[in-house]
């Protein structure tokens, strides 16, 4: 059958009376209609960059960095998880133990994971991409002037680093010290920007293929552009978040079975949240992680409010299999595949059977190309959303009310902590 995503249980045939008809979504016509139009309109007027840029030439994306043994990544939010993501995605979580070339990625202003990188790599054999859209982002210049200081002591090279930045003080800095600079469209927002310059040049120095992930970007592209709501899966996707938003689902989970995966729910976190999550509304995304989670909240999914939609990913065959012999047990005989995909069918039954709608995405393979079409269903997805929603998918300026504050802290132009001893219990 291919890859595939599977609405029915969200349909009253399968979750009767808390389901959807096929004149629900017929009658929600002038809201998909309306939301294809308005984002085809955006991106004609040039303001969706991550639809254009699928389609650029990918040579201009490539580093000679052979001689490095170690890649750090500097960013935050959107200019580093969508990296993270499909390094790990492709690469599988121990890419390190079994790879010449380690990986690492730093965004928090926790200065105890700087420490702990520090200590595993050596900054003479590190190539160091600086990644920030604006090139202001407090935590990656903290980060990166701690960085810098410490290659200056060792006297490493310019070469190190390579910045991937439009403006601020990161490209000034870049610029007048004569590091490598990669440009990102302006049209390109943070969290939809890993399939640019952001991504895809840190991606082809981890040996990423980069083709093959923008080709099934492109082939994802050709399916989101179909109107018709029912032969288009991200505009179904969104009217079915938008319908069950309505009906007070509050809460979207993202549940793939593969661990490969579980990098994927944080991006999408990201995405759904920041871009739709504005003037009261949005729906609050959850990452989940099958089988494991099963044990953690499907108690919670199953029993608890019912404010969710769940959507799963499931992917059919697995790098690696193992037969399980255990002669009498009901295990036995079985790959380890089968086992984590029929409990992914498990869990998904006994959902519907308690009217809970979900959702599911199921791939044959996880590799650059199905990835990248489930990074751009999920792009466009959240783009169609957020023209359903009537909120700018594209911008976050509550972000930046913190940024202002901690600004002015930083500067002694705010008063620092100060705690009011009526409301403490010390612990
Ligand atoms: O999606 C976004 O726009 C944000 O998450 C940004 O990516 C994040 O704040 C980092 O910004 P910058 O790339 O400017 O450093």
């Amino acid at each position: 059958m291919g890859d595939y995503f599977k609405y029915s249980n969200v349909m009253r045939e399968e979750l009767g009376s808390e389901g959807l008809s096929l004149e629900d979504i017929e009658g929600m016509r002038d809201v998909t209609d309306m939301a294809y139009r308005r984002t085809m309109e955006r991106y004609e007027r040039g303001e969706l960059g991550f639809m254009e840029v699928i389609y650029e030439d990918i040579e201009q994306y490539s580093l000679d960095d052979k001689d490095f043994k170690y890649i750090l990544v500097v960013g935050m939010g959107g200019s580093i998880l969508g990296i993270q993501m499909v390094y790990e995605g492709v690469k599988g979580i121990y890419a390190n133990e079994l790879s010449d070339k380690k990986v690492f990625f730093l965004d928090n202003s926790d200065p105890e994971l700087l420490h702990s990188i520090l200590k595993v790599i050596d900054l003479r054999e590190t190539l160091i991409f600086v990644v920030s859209k604006s090139g202001n982002t407090v935590e990656t210049l903290a980060n990166f002037f701690v960085l810098k200081e410490e290659m200056e002591k060792l006297g490493c090279k310019r070469d190190n680093v390579v910045i991937i930045s439009s403006g601020g003080v990161l490209k000034e800095i870049g610029e007048r010290e004569g590091y490598q600079i990669f440009d990102i469209p302006e049209n390109v927002v943070g969290r939809f920007s890993v399939l640019s310059s952001v991504g895809l040049v840190p991606l082809s120095s981890m040996d990423v293929d980069i083709e093959r992930l923008v080709s099934g970007a492109r082939d994802m592209d050709k399916i989101c552009r179909r109107e018709d709501v029912v032969k288009n899966p991200a505009l179904m996707n969104a009217l079915i978040h938008y319908l069950f938003l309505n009906r007070g689902k509050s809460i979207s989970v993202l549940m793939p079975y593969m661990e490969r995966l579980y990098r994927f729910t944080l991006w999408y976190r990201q995405l759904w949240a920041e871009s739709l999550g504005k003037d009261g509304k949005g729906q609050t995304p959850v990452a989940a992680l099958g089988a494991k989670d099963q044990h953690s909240q499907l108690q919670l999914y199953l029993d608890g409010p019912r404010d969710k939609i769940i959507t799963f990913i499931k992917v059919k065959r697995f790098r690696g299999d193992f037969t399980i012999r255990y002669r009498g047990h009901y295990l036995d005989g079985h790959n380890m595949s089968q086992l984590i995909n029929l409990q992914q069918l498990g869990t998904e039954r006994a959902l519907t059977a308690r009217g809970v709608p979900n959702l599911s995405i199921v791939l044959e393979d996880l590799d650059e190309y199905t990835l990248g079409k489930l990074i751009y269903m999920y792009e466009m997805t959240t783009a169609f959303m957020g023209e359903m929603l009537g909120v700018n998918a594209f911008d976050q300026p509550a972000v930046e009310e913190g940024k202002r504050i901690t600004r002015e802290l930083l500067e002694g132009r705010a008063k620092g902590e100060e705690v009011l001893e009526e409301y403490v219990i010390k612990i």
